[in-house]
C-alpha cells in the first residue's frame, strides 16, 4: 500500500471495521468473498493495515491501535505510550507549551504530547509516514494540536517552539545502526538543532549508546519499561541536576546518578540483587548497592551481594540458599535430590545456553519444586548460587 487515502473515504473505513478482528488463518477467505464487492487493492490495503493494528496493540493498547493507522516501518520504530507520556510529563515540567517534533513517524511520540495539552508541528518527510501520522492525529481528535508537516526535518525552521525532540530513524537497509552518526539525520545534526532551541530539547537514542558518546552538557536517561529497556534520551537545557539517570515504568520511579565509585567486591550475603536493565546501561549499580548495604560478586558483573533484604524498585531480590562452583552434574543431583520442577536460569559473565542447561538438568519426571540458578562469577571463579525471589 502507497497511499492511505483510500482507506480513509467512508467505504475504507466501513471495510477496516469490517475486517478489524480478521483472523490471519481466514484473511484468504475473507478476502475473496470482499472482493466481490470492493475494488481488490482496497481489501487488500484494509486487511494489512488490520494486520498492523494487531501488532501496534502491545504499544497503544486496544483502544487506541484500533483506530490508529500505520505503515510497517512506523510500527516497529514507534515510541510505546507509556514511555511517549513520560516524556511529554517531563516535557510539561519543564514549562514547555510547543514542541517541534522531528522525525515523527506515525505519531507516537506526538499523540502523547498533545495529550499532555501540548502543541505539536509534528515533521515526517517520508509521505505515507506524515499522512499516518495525519490520520492518527485526526482519529484521536488531536488535530488541533498536532499540525503535521511532510518535509526533510533539516530544512524546518524551528524558532516559534519552546522546545525541539528529535526521533532520527535508526534502522537501516541492513537492519539496526548502532553507528550514531549514520541515523538519519546523523546523531550531531539532531545535537546542533537541540541547542537551539529556547527552552529544552529532547533527542531519543538507542539504549547501547557509549556514555563517551553523550554530549557535554547533556543528561542521558536510559528509560525501562515493566523491566525491559526501551531507550535511552538525551535531553538539553532540562535543569540535569545530575548528568545520567534511569528511570523505571510504570511509576515513573527515576534514580539520579551521585557519581558514586564502582562498589566492592564482597562475599556473597544471603541475598543477591539483579538490578533492572535501565540501572546497568546508566552505570548507576553502584548509586543501588550502597542503597543496599552491598557489594559486586564480581568486579566486571553487575550482580550485587548483601545481608539484608531491601525492597527497592531498581534491583530484584533474590534469597541464595546454595553456592556451587560450576558443574553441571553436581547440578543435576541437586535439582533431583530437591525435586524440581521449575528452572529459571539466569546469566551474566557465563556463555552458558539456559535452554541446554535447563534440558540437560531438570529431573525426569519433573518435581514440583522450583528454583533459580544464577550462572555467573564469584570474584573470578565460575560459579552457581541458587535461590528463589526473596519474599
Ligand atoms: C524512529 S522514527 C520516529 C518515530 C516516532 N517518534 C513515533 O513515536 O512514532 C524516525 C522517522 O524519521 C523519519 N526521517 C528520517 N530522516 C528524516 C529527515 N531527514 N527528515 C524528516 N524525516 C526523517 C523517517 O521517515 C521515520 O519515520
Amino acid at each position: 500500500m502507497n497511499d492511505l487515502a483510500p482507506l480513509l473515504t467512508p467505504e475504507g473505513r466501513a471495510l477496516l471495521d469490517e475486517v478489524r478482528d480478521t483472523d490471519p488463518a481466514h484473511e484468504l477467505a475473507v478476502a475473496t468473498r470482499l472482493r466481490r464487492e470492493h475494488p481488490a487493492g482496497l481489501v487488500s490495503a484494509a486487511l494489512g493495515q488490520a494486520r498492523l493494528r494487531q501488532r501496534a496493540v502491545a504499544k497503544f493498547g486496544e483502544q487506541d491501535a484500533g483506530r490508529m493507522f500505520f505503515t510497517p516501518d512506523g510500527v516497529e520504530q514507534s515510541t510505546r505510550a507509556s514511555v511517549a507520556a513520560y516524556r511529554a510529563e517531563r516535557f510539561k515540567e519543564l514549562g514547555v507549551t510547543s514542541v517541534a517534533d522531528l522525525c515523527c513517524g506515525i505519531g507516537g511520540d506526538a499523540i502523547a504530547l498533545a495529550r499532555a495539552g501540548i502543541r505539536v508541528l509534528a515533521v515526517d518527510r517520508d509521505p505515507l509516514t506524515a499522512a499516518a501520522a495525519r490520520a492518527n492525529a485526526d482519529a484521536l481528535g488531536l488535530a488541533g494540536l498536532i499540525e503535521v508537516r511532510e518535509a526533510d526535518v533539516t530544512e524546518v525552521d524551528t524558532a516559534g517552539y519552546d522546545a525541539v525532540f528529535v526521533d532520527p530513524a535508526r534502522r537501516g537497509g541492513r537492519g539496526r545502526i548502532f553507528d550514531p552518526e549514520a541515523y538519519s539525520p546523523p546523531l550531531s545534526w539532531a545535537v546542533g538543532a537541540a541547542r537551539t532551541a529556547s527552552r529544552a530539547a529532547a533527542l531519543k537514542v538507542a539504549p547501547g549508546i557509549p556514555h563517551e558518546a553523550v554530549p557535554a552538557g547533556a543528561e542521558a536517561e536510559w528509560i525501562s519499561d515493566g523491566g525491559e529497556v526501551k531507550e535511552a534520551v538525551l535531553w538539553f537545557g532540562a535543569g540535569q541536576a545530575a548528568p545520567v539517570r534511569a528511570t523505571l515504568l510504570p511509576g515513573p520511579r527515576t534514580l539520579p546518578s551521585r557519581g558514586l565509585p564502582d562498589p566492592a567486591v564482597r562475599p556473597p550475603g544471603r541475598y543477591l540483587y539483579e538490578p533492572d536493565g535501565a540501572v546497568v546501561r546508566a552505570h548507576l549499580v553502584a548509586e543501588v548497592a550502597e542503597e543496599l548495604d552491598g557489594g559486586l560478586l564480581d568486579a566486571t558483573i553487575a550482580y550485587i551481594t548483601a545481608d539484608e533484604h531491601r525492597p527497592t524498585p531498581y534491583a530484584t531480590a533474590y534469597e541464595i540458599t546454595d553456592r556451587l562452583p560450576f558443574n553441571v552434574k553436581k547440578l543435576k543431583a541437586l535439582l533431583r535430590e530437591r525435586q524440581v520442577g521449575v528452572l529459571t536460569v539466569k546469566k551474566r559473565g557465563s556463555a552458558v545456553e539456559p535452554e541446554e542447561l535447563r534440558r540437560k538438568v531438570l529431573p525426569k519426571p519433573h518435581g514440583r519444586a522450583s528454583v533459580t540458578v544464577f550462572l555467573t562469577r564469584v570474584d573470578g571463579a565460575p560459579t552457581m548460587l541458587l535461590g528463589h525471589p526473596a519474599r
